[in-house]
């Protein structure tokens, strides 16, 4: 498979905002994403997983405990349910106890369950250009199942197959190498993004696989190992690093040259990349 996006030289990194701007707003909502955006953001990252009813949904943990008001398993409960659940309050003021959470007031529509479908229409409808980072959780255990969704979903909002993948509004990512391989079968144009760290180490410093376009290692491999950057450059590929919020580690991907960085916090990251 021809490689499809690589080593753009740029003077500063591009901000991504890690499930939104989630150092402020609860993550992967509406009000996350759109500080997101107000904050400058080139682009969004979100995790998604299947619901009951064969929904993408935007939620990282395997359950929906930490980050709503309700409890269980995210492939156990329905998009309708999870929607009359409180995405939004926790961030604010966490629950003190179990009890807490069952009484905590039904969601607005506004915090509910956040679907990649509605997402993906935010990214569509901002009034300037914005790339989304899309990682499947969880895609050894449904056996392929997201990534099969993620394809059917992304051709119905007409993003599956771009004519310029260099432009592509979408990228893909996941830790797992079969999910990346999997979904570069499925959708060809659209950019891939293998992801890495100490304990997911699918790859480190290798020869990067010719189906997955960017090398996405986390902020601690780099901070011990700078000239990874250089060294996936020098295959003619990008470098997507997470998660980059302090201010040192700004400074370091702007130095190696890392393509995007993904942050908690875009209006900070913003900052400090225009001070260096
Ligand atoms: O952007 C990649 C990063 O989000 C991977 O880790 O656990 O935050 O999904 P995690
Ligand atoms: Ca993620």
């Amino acid at each position: 498979v021809a490689r499809i996006m690589g080593a753009v030289r740029q003077p500063t990194p591009d901000v991504v905002a890690h499930r939104g701007a989630s150092a402020h707003r609860a993550e992967h909502t509406h009000g996350a994403y759109e500080l997101a955006l107000e904050q400058g953001a080139d682009a969004l990252e979100c995790d998604i997983r299947v619901s009951r009813d064969g929904r993408l949904v935007c939620v990282h943990d395997r359950r929906i405990d930490r980050t709503s008001s309700g409890r269980g398993v995210v492939s156990e409960l329905t998009v309708a349910s999870m929607s009359e659940v409180d995405f939004g309050g926790w961030h604010q003021e966490p629950p003190v106890s179990a009890d807490e959470l069952v009484r905590r007031p039904a969601a607005t529509p506004e915090h509910g369950v956040l679907t990649l479908d509605e997402l993906l229409g935010l990214v569509r409808d901002h009034s300037r250009p914005v790339r989304l980072f899309i990682e499947t959780k969880h895609p050894v255990r449904y056996g392929g199942l997201v990534e099969h969704k993620l394809v059917a979903l992304l051709a119905r909002h007409g993003l599956a197959a771009p004519t310029d993948p260099e432009s592509s509004p979408v990228l893909m990512m996941s830790f797992s190498q079969s999910a990346v391989r999997r979904f570069r079968e499925a959708a060809p144009g659209v950019p891939t993004v293998l992801l890495f760290d100490r304990f997911r180490s699918s790859w480190r410093s290798g020869v990067l696989p010719p189906w997955a376009d960017l090398a996405g290692p986390d902020i601690r491999l780099l901070r011990e190992d700078p000239g990874l950057v250089a060294r996936v450059a020098a295959l003619g590929r990008d470098t997507y690093c997470w998660t980059v919020d302090d201010p040192a580690d700004v400074e370091l991907c702007r130095r190696a040259g890392v393509r995007f960085v993904a942050t908690n916090s875009p209006a900070s990251t913003r900052f400090h990349l225009a001070e260096s």
